[in-house]
């Protein structure tokens, strides 16, 4: 049984966590460190497993807890959610503030302005101060009760802040996916194979119907309130306070609001906003003037399903007509092959816009894409224009159909499209200038020949110089040369030099991992170079051998057999060669033949020079067991910075304890 203890320290951990969450997500000033808010959250889900008739519903650990819905239930609003009247052009802005002026008999009218969010509207049902249910807008009288997907938002409060409020309090407001969150989220989605969401708003939408709260709960989704639907009392008489009294309830409101006198306030606003669109973290469609004052709201009341006190400004179409004049591939810097359509100029959103990405040949298949075709270009925000789709009607009997080249446009080296991935790309990395800086820049680094001082501004200088085309070139520079760069001297170019040719002894698997094949991370490189033994073997090696190493699938093999099959590549390793590179030549390793071998592992905290995954892998290569806790039976455990409970358990254990320098010598030195 809980003691009165234990229900006091639960309360008051959570009023702590809500409060910083609140900081965090609503008003986006945390003031304490996230170490610190997780210890806090670890001792209440501590308190919460030992004690379980402690837990509250609206407990901060509570927001994902219950079980996957078989189907949304309806919802009916009591006060119906309506939407707005449109004005497309500053006219028509005038003409509402006159016809409201003229009904009211006033010559100045006060106006909240706010934007106008594009996700989709939700009502948020508070009792008590509790968050009883949200329901999204449907048809503006029966919507869907998605509490449990809403509850998973962490800037919508589970209860309340402010001392006072209203028993009952229904408030409204758009949730939304802010551009970062909808990008990463389709990096995700396409990564596991996924749907890709068209644009931010399908991504909120799509999100909050998920009958899964979990599913939820992983996607960036944020609300922003704007209003108010059925209240027990009164909030305010003026809009802009009720507003503020949302904000005082741990409610999140756009901090864009702003309060003006008359219409002209009312389009500077609007000016303002066009202006600073592109700054802001999310979509907006438009602008939203209401009338300020509740009485006189209350006075012109309503046409139809929209309010005579309020419109949305809306901002020009973002989506243009234009036609294709021709689609050429772009190569990317890590390789990739990118159709983009060359367009007719036109203006979208007020932007000219000449080219389109057609993201892959596969978009360009299902979107039936031909050079000729009249097209929908969109532009949103800062993002890159996309085709949305073709006017087939308007299609000319010469329309030609686009097919990928089999050769890398800048290089000429074969193009190759792994089973199973989106994107076509060369093989001609050593080679191709399209990949040249990137190229340089990941053999050259840390991890790889470690090249000290060889950094961006210096390779792009050589680049651009032409004095380095490939990576074997960086071996033919001379100190005079180098030393004649802007911002060099005579110390600089000597001590580049020497970091060169110390980089020159290195070992195998180092070098597979510099030449920046695709898909190979140290971890692959270890397990390649142990297999193969030397370069030779592996070059030889076709792709059925190449799965005999552990790890290796027919994707991985086949971006090494095409890395290996390039002229371009080999000659550029054969000059490298010839510059002395070496390491000392492995036998290949015994099968089965793993120093490591049964020896558990366990890695807490976040590592410097690679992920923890990473790391797992490196050590199973060698034969290690990494396991998720500590015990007994562990033998080490790899300490990072920010390290959780298990450094605890395995000092309580006695354990040997790795910093991530030791674990670094355990996986060069065996
Ligand atoms: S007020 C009675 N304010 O626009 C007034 N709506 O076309 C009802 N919206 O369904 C809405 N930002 O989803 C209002 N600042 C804002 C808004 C906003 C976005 C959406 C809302 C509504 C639609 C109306």
């Amino acid at each position: 049984m809980a003691s009165k203890h234990v229900i006091r320290r639960a309360a008051a951990l959570r009023e702590q966590i809500n409060e910083h969450n609140y900081r965090y997500y609503v008003l986006n000033e945390p003031t304490i460190p996230d170490a610190e808010f997780d210890r806090l959250l670890r001792e209440l889900e501590g308190l919460e497993r030992r004690y379980p008739e402690s837990i509250t519903p609206d407990s901060p650990t509570q927001r994902v807890g219950a079980q996957p819905l078989e189907a949304f239930s309806e919802v009916v609003h009591e006060i119906p959610m309506l939407s707005l009247g449109n004005a497309f052009d500053e006219g028509e802005v005038r003409a509402f503030d006159r016809r409201l002026r003229e009904r009211l008999r006033v010559d100045v009218l006060e106006y909240v302005c706010e934007i106008k969010l594009d996700g989709l509207a939700i009502s948020l049902m508070y009792e008590g101060g509790k968050l009883k249910r949200a329901a999204t807008r449907g048809d503006g009288t029966v919507g869907e009760d998605v509490t449990q997907n809403v509850r998973t938002i962490k800037s919508i409060p589970l209860s309340l802040r402010a001392q006072r409020f209203p028993r009952v309090l229904e408030v409204r407001g758009e949730v939304f996916m802010t551009h970062e969150g909808f990008v990463a989220l389709n990096k995700m989605q396409s990564a596991h194979g996924q749907k890709i969401f068209a644009n931010p708003r399908n991504a909120a939408a799509g999100s909050l119907r998920q009958l899964d709260p979990r599913i939820t709960a992983s996607r960036p989704l944020d609300m922003f309130c704007y209003g108010i639907g059925k209240v027990e009392g009164v909030l305010s008489d003026r809009h802009s306070d009720i507003l503020a009294r949302l904000r005082e309830c741990g409610l999140k409101v756009s901090p864009e609001t702003v309060v003006v006198n008359g219409v002209h306030e009312c389009l500077d606003y609007y000016h303002h906003i066009v202006a600073i669109r592109h700054r802001l973290a999310y979509a907006i469609d438009g602008v939203v003037y209401k009338v300020n004052a509740m009485q006189q709201q209350q006075t012109v009341g309503y046409i139809a399903r929209a309010p005579r006190w309020a419109i949305a400004h809306k901002f020009p179409p973002e989506e243009e007509l234009t036609k294709v004049l021709a689609i050429e591939v772009q190569v990317g810097r890590t390789g990739a092959l990118t159709p983009v359509a060359r367009l007719k100029p036109v203006l979208v959103g007020g932007v000219t816009v000449t080219n389109a990405t057609l993201h892959n040949e596969d978009e360009i298949k299902r979107k039936d894409v031909r050079v000729g075709d009249t097209v929908i270009v969109r532009r949103a925000g800062d993002v890159i224009p996309e085709v949305v789709q073709v006017v087939k009607e308007r299609r000319p009997k010469t329309a030609r159909s686009f097919s990928m080249p089999r050769r890398c446009p800048i290089c000429n080296s074969e193009v190759v499209r792994a089973q199973g991935e989106a994107i076509a790309r060369c093989s001609g990395g050593l080679y191709c200038p399209a990949q040249r800086m990137q190229v340089i820049l990941h053999f050259a680094s840390r991890r790889a020949m470690n090249i000290e001082g060889l950094g961006d501004k210096l390779v792009s200088q050589l680049v651009r110089k032409g004095y380095v085309k490939t990576v074997a070139d960086l071996y033919s520079l001379r100190v005079d040369q180098l030393a004649a760069l802007p911002r060099m001297g005579e110390r600089s170019a000597t001590k580049l030099d020497r970091a060169l040719k110390n980089s020159k002894l290195t070992t195998l698997a180092r070098f597979l991992y510099a030449l920046g094949i695709r898909d190979i991370g140290e971890a692959t490189a270890e397990l390649l170079a142990a297999h193969f033994g030397s370069l030779k073997a592996l070059e030889q090696a076709d792709v059925e051998e190449l799965q005999k190493v552990p790890d290796v699938g027919p994707v991985v093999a086949s971006n090494v057999a095409a890395f290996f099959r390039q002229g371009h590549n080999r000659r550029v390793i054969k000059r490298l060669l010839d510059a002395n590179l070496c390491w000392k030549t492995r036998p290949p390793m015994a099968p089965g033949h793993r120093p490591l071998s049964g020896q558990m592992f366990v890695i807490t905290g976040t590592l410097a020079s690679m992920t923890r995954e990473e790391a797992k892998q490196r050590l199973q290569a060698l034969g290690a067991k990494v396991t998720a806790s500590v015990s007994k039976n562990t033998r080490f455990v790899v300490v990072g910075t920010d390290p959780g409970s298990k450094l605890e358990r395995a000092e309580q254990l006695g354990i040997r304890l790795l910093d991530e320098r030791a674990l670094l010598d355990l996986l060069e030195g065996t």
